[in-house]
């Protein structure tokens, strides 16, 4: 099972190592623009094997796409990241260009890969992958509601007291800080709906927290996040490489789910060998359908910059 990871700045290079960490890949392939940085990071976690127990292979290329063919998967997390006070639409500019030609250069390598995409604005990056390659709708998934629930599960442990462990919820909707959809009336602490602990008020807090999840981060780091997003995409490689058919919530090109069409836009997924198996249709409430809608209208309004 060989993966490409695109892009080895501080999101890819997490990204290779929670990959080789989980040992399920045989090699990792790490591309970036930079002339040696690849081959250095690579290096780098490869001197981790023999202390963190994994066989896979990393290897580091500059800009030689020749050497990530044959790839089963691949991760592009190419382009800027955010500074404090962006928003992620605001990199749509520099993003869209680099996200089209990788993944181009991707595809002309390896016609049957699965592709995930992280790189910002997510969910139109992943639309503008669709339209550059023409893969098949399954095999484009874009990567932003594994994360946004891993945030959202942290945020509600901390307000119920409660080990991460005992907590579950999914955020659905776009990868960004109006368009996130917590669904907070789904989320339970083992098996018990939250609301049986927290008041709406706390809910709600809950929420705010968990849709500026990232920017928080930004604000404190100087730069996007990254051992959580890193980690986030580790989880889908492992369910596609594993053919797990685990549920995840994913930016997923829709026709007609949840009454959208032509966008891609974070739905629960099941992620098996063939990328997405099935997309998962729940029955949201009004209020969240209305949230779905709303923030669909602002994928939309992003994916038309293009
Ligand atoms: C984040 O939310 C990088 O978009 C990513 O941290």
């Amino acid at each position: 099972m060989k993966v490409t990871v695109v892009g080895a700045g501080a999101v890819g290079a997490s990204c290779a190592e929670y990959i080789a960490i989980k040992d399920f890949a045989s090699e990792v392939v790490l591309l970036d623009i930079k002339e040696g940085f690849a081959e250095g990071k690579a290096m780098d976690l490869m001197q981790t094997a023999s202390l963190n127990g994994f066989d896979t292979k990393i290897t580091g290329v500059t800009n030689d796409y020749s050497k990530t063919a044959g790839s089963h998967i691949a991760v592009i997390t190419s382009g800027i990241p955010r500074k404090p006070g962006m928003s992620r639409e605001e990199l749509i500019g520099i993003n869209a260009g680099i996200v089209k030609s990788v993944s181009e250069s991707i595809v002309k390598e390896s016609p049957d890969v699965v592709l995930i995409v992280v790189s910002n604005p997510m969910d139109t990056m992943t639309y503008l992958a669709h339209k550059a390659t023409g893969l098949p709708k399954n095999k484009i998934i874009g990567m932003g509601g594994a994360l946004d629930s891993a945030r959202f599960k942290y945020r509600l442990a901390e307000a119920l007291e409660a080990p991460i462990s005992d907590v579950d919820g999914m955020v659905i909707g776009g990868h960004s800080d109006t368009g996130m959809v917590p669904l907070t009336r789904l989320a339970t602490r083992n098996s018990v709906p939250v609301s049986e602990f927290l008041s709406e008020d706390r809910l709600n807090q809950v929420m705010e927290d968990t849709k500026v999840g990232g920017a928080t981060l930004t604000k404190l780091l100087g730069t996007s996040a990254w051992y959580a997003p890193g980690a986030a995409v580790s989880g889908l490689v492992q369910a596609i490489a594993c053919d797990q058919k685990k549920m995840f919530p994913c930016s997923a090109l829709l026709d007609g789910e949840y009454g959208l069409s032509d966008l891609c836009i974070g739905v629960p997924v099941i992620l098996g060998a063939n990328g997405i198996e099935k997309i998962v249709e729940i029955d949201l409430t009004d209020a969240e359908k209305e949230h779905m809608h709303k923030s669909a209208e602002g994928v939309k309004a992003t994916n038309k910059l293009l």
